[in-house]
């Protein structure tokens, strides 16, 4: 491993970031791209900027890592400031992902992970090592991949190579700006799973770039939310900032105070449902992973939901009965939808269990449902109809290959 910056408690591996009255005014400009900035990015938490395109949430960005100097201010991580170390020294310190992996297209896979290790010297051997590690560690297998292009991988491959790539010398510090913006959504969802894996392990100080709002509550333990010129306008957990938004423009993005209060109005049953794969605990390992894409839930010989399981629990497995993970809190179709966005504020799967009479599954709340509620119910307080309604009920249920549940949930 390489020498490690920090050795802090409770296995946190990242250091803090602190930006005082950070500007930046590019050359030519007369107005500044990001101005008196001032913000603590705790040791080992995500902290999300989120503002809308042009808010000069990139510049914030790469002036931690020096690939763009401020104009004034100063930045320090892990108490030292960064404008008194070589900047090649610091950028070892600070992983950088981008939008679709910024990879370099003459390089294999292998190469490219590889490029912070080979400028810091390390031996042939350890650097294999170190790329076998980090393919694994981004789901893609070395036989296959290692000596691929990156015009030979899809999308989302190429984003998990950014990844590993930036997690290459064991940094301290992430820079992801944007990383999965290019993918689609079921892979994107994928990769945001497993980034916050990975970071429950390696519990690094990761920033994390988005426009996307419900990304920024699936993933921050902080959001910022970022106005023109990068000014902060709110900086605090989801929580907090969904049910308290500071000002009309924070509330802009969830909805607005109004709205939100309708959610302690609401009711699950008043809301679309998502529908996931379900198998009870005698059906077979082999026939609920083949239903599988993202993750499942598990069914008691009643229909009540016991357990969720995804694949890779699945593999290898002899049974349901002794896989997956318990779930958290689940809701009931006459819960509020308060109680279900502090559900889903609490899972991991960015969702909660929706179940019906006599706890039989009934469905699941994503959050994105939830904020696209949001936004609707905001649009009908504007008195401006959203031109479909997304929050009609639906009895259908998609997923027409649950045989083993007996009555179809709605
Ligand atoms: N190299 C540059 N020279 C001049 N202006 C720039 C440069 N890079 C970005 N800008 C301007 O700075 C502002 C912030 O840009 P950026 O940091 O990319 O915002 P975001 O990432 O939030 O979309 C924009 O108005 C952009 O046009
Ligand atoms: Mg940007």
């Amino acid at each position: 491993m390489t020498e490690s910056t920090t050795t802090q408690n409770d296995g946190i591996s990242g250091v803090d970031i602190v930006l005082e009255h950070v500007s930046k005014t590019y050359p030519g400009q007369t107005e500044p791209a990001v101005a008196d900035v001032s913000l603590t990015i705790p040791a080992g938490e995500i902290v999300v900027f989120v503002g809308p395109s042009g808010s000069g949430k990139t510049t914030t960005m790469r002036m931690i890592n020096r690939l763009i100097e401020p104009t004034s201010g100063t930045i320090t991580i892990g108490g030292r400031d960064i404008l008194s170390m070589d900047g090649n020294k610091l950028r070892q310190k600070v992983g950088y992902a981008i939008q679709q992996g910024g990879l370099f297209p003459h390089m294999t896979v292998a190469q490219n992970i590889a490029v912070v290790p080979k400028l810091l010297k390390w031996d042939r051997a350890r650097i294999t090592a170190r790329v076998e590690e980090l393919l694994d560690t981004v789901g893609l297998d070395p036989a296959q991949f290692a000596d691929r292009y990156p015009r030979q991988l899809s999308g989302g491959q190429q984003q998990r190579v950014g990844v590993a790539r930036a997690l290459a010398a064991d940094p301290p510090v992430l820079l992801m700006d944007e990383p999965f913006g290019a993918v689609d959504p079921i892979t994107r969802g994928l990769l945001q799973d497993e980034l916050m894996q990975i970071q429950a392990e390696l519990r690094k100080t990761i920033v994390f770039v988005t426009h996307d709002f419900s990304e920024a509550v699936k993933l921050g333990d902080k959001i910022a939310v970022l106005g023109e010129k990068s000014v902060v306008m709110q900086y605090d957990s989801p929580e907090a900032i969904l049910s308290n938004p500071a000002n009309e423009t924070v509330a802009g993005f969830v909805g607005q105070g109004a709205s939100l209060q309708q959610l302690n109005l609401l009711r699950v049953r008043d809301i679309r449902l998502e529908q996931r794969p379900t198998a009870r605990e005698d059906t077979s390992v082999e026939e609920f992973a083949a239903r599988i894409d993202d993750w499942g839930v598990i069914l008691d010989s009643r229909d009540r939901p016991v357990r969720w399981t995804d694949r890779k629990h699945l593999t290898g497995a002899t049974s349901l009965r002794s896989v997956g993970l318990p779930l958290g809190e689940i809701v009931t179709t006459a819960s509020t939808l308060q109680d279900a966005l502090e559900a889903i504020l609490a899972e991991r799967n960015a969702s909660t269990v929706v179940t019906g009479p006599r706890g039989r599954y009934h469905g699941v709340v994503t959050i994105e449902t939830l904020i696209e509620t949001i936004r609707s119910l905001r649009e009908q307080h504007e008195g401006d109809p959203p031109i479909a309604d997304p929050a009609a009920p639906h009895d259908d249920a998609p997923g027409s290959d649950d045989a083993d549940s007996e009555g179809s949930p709605g």
